[in-house]
């Protein structure tokens, strides 16, 4: 989820767009799009543009992605951008039947839990059939404490049921910003659930972070000589463990950040992942595409990405980050929009 702030120019970034950001008098960083999944007027301006309608599938012309307009629930539309390939990661971050900012909506809604686990079920079931005898999966998902703690206990349970998937570990990303009252410990929590089939390769040096190792202790006598931790430990660097405090939760001012997007992950958490969890050359799945963020760490760390989203403007917007990452090597766009066909008109004109 991105950081969400509380000023009045911030606030426009989750609103309907104010008449100031629409008139282009409020603050040249005001995001250019605001949050798509809950302003259906906006999505329907932006469909025209969107090469995709249901059901299709963009052949990268240059590298060997995909991209579709497909439902992650549906067997037929999986296998529609599989083909007959298998992936060595799946990573999925579905909506998390929270809602999140200002409300919910079709593509990031809340709905009934039974109906959330038969959506996770369809879904889960759907990847497991693509993934390679040896893979890894990876599921975001959150948790609301006011439903009692509802998807992420329920989720958990679930993936008990497909005996195929052995759990390897529950991983905290920490945000910087949370959520809360004054009278609660602050939110800042995403948990990311991780899973293997078979017995596939863990590449543990995409585990170490970039911060220094500074605590010295854990001494042991080696070879006759008492040691302590930093002349036995591989790399000066700490690893990230299964809490991961070191990564920056997208906002406005950072170049991957793509308006329009509400979900978006850090890209580098997904370069984590995808590090740790598969080789170069290697297939990645990922259906759940919203600001194709998978697809952009796939194009960085030369793996193939197949990817799709139930929403067309999402899979336009997962294909434009990608061509303007090839254009311009830049991850995102910050602030500025990308739909330039499309400039926000005063509030009440057509
Ligand atoms: C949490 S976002 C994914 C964020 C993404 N990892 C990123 O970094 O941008 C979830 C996305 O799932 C999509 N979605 C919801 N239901 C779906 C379905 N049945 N099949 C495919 N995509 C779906 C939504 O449109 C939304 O864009």
């Amino acid at each position: 989820m991105k950081r969400k702030a509380t000023n009045t120019l911030m606030r426009s970034l989750f609103d309907e767009p104010s008449d100031e950001v629409q008139s282009g008098l409020l603050g040249a960083t005001a995001e250019k799009l605001q949050r798509l999944d809950t302003n259906e007027a906006l999505r329907e301006r932006l469909l025209p543009f969107c090469r995709l309608g249901y059901g299709g599938i963009w052949h990268d012309p240059i590298g060997h992605h995909r991209v579709g307009v497909l439902d992650a629930t549906n067997g037929a539309d999986v296998k529609s951008i599989m083909g007959d390939e298998k992936a060595k990661l799946v990573i999925s971050d579905p909506p998390y039947n929270v809602v999140v900012g200002h409300g919910t909506s079709s593509s990031l809604s809340k709905i009934n839990l039974q109906n959330y686990l038969e959506f996770t079920e369809r879904w889960v079931c759907n990847s497991i059939d693509i993934m390679n005898a040896d893979a890894h999966l990876y599921i975001w998902i959150g948790a609301d404490y006011r439903d009692g703690f509802q998807p992420l206990a329920d989720v958990i349970i679930l993936m008990r049921k497909f005996k195929e998937l052995a759990p390897r570990n529950l991983i905290t990303l920490r945000n910087q910003r949370g959520y809360g009252t004054q009278h609660n410990w602050m939110w800042v929590r995403q948990e990311l659930l991780y899973y293997v089939k078979g017995n596939p390769t863990f590449n543990v040096e995409a585990e170490y972070t970039d911060i220094p190792k500074i605590l010295r202790g854990y001494y042991k006598v080696v070879n006759g000589a008492r040691t302590e931790n930093l002349q036995r430990s591989k790399s000066q660097f700490i690893r990230a463990g299964n809490v991961w405090v070191d990564l920056q939760q997208v906002f406005y001012r950072m170049e991957e950040n793509t308006p329009g997007c509400y979900a978006q992950k850090p890209l580098k958490a997904m370069e984590r992942i995808m590090r740790s969890a598969s080789n170069e050359g290697d297939l990645v799945a990922d259906f759940f595409a919203h600001s194709g963020t998978t697809l952009i760490a796939g194009e960085r760390l030369g793996r193939k990405v197949y990817t799709f989203d139930i929403d067309p403007v999402f899979a336009e917007i997962s294909i434009r980050r990608l061509e303007n990452y090839r254009q311009t090597g830049k991850t995102g766009w910050q602030w500025r929009s990308p739909f330039t066909e499309v400039t926000y008109a005063k509030r009440g004109a057509t």
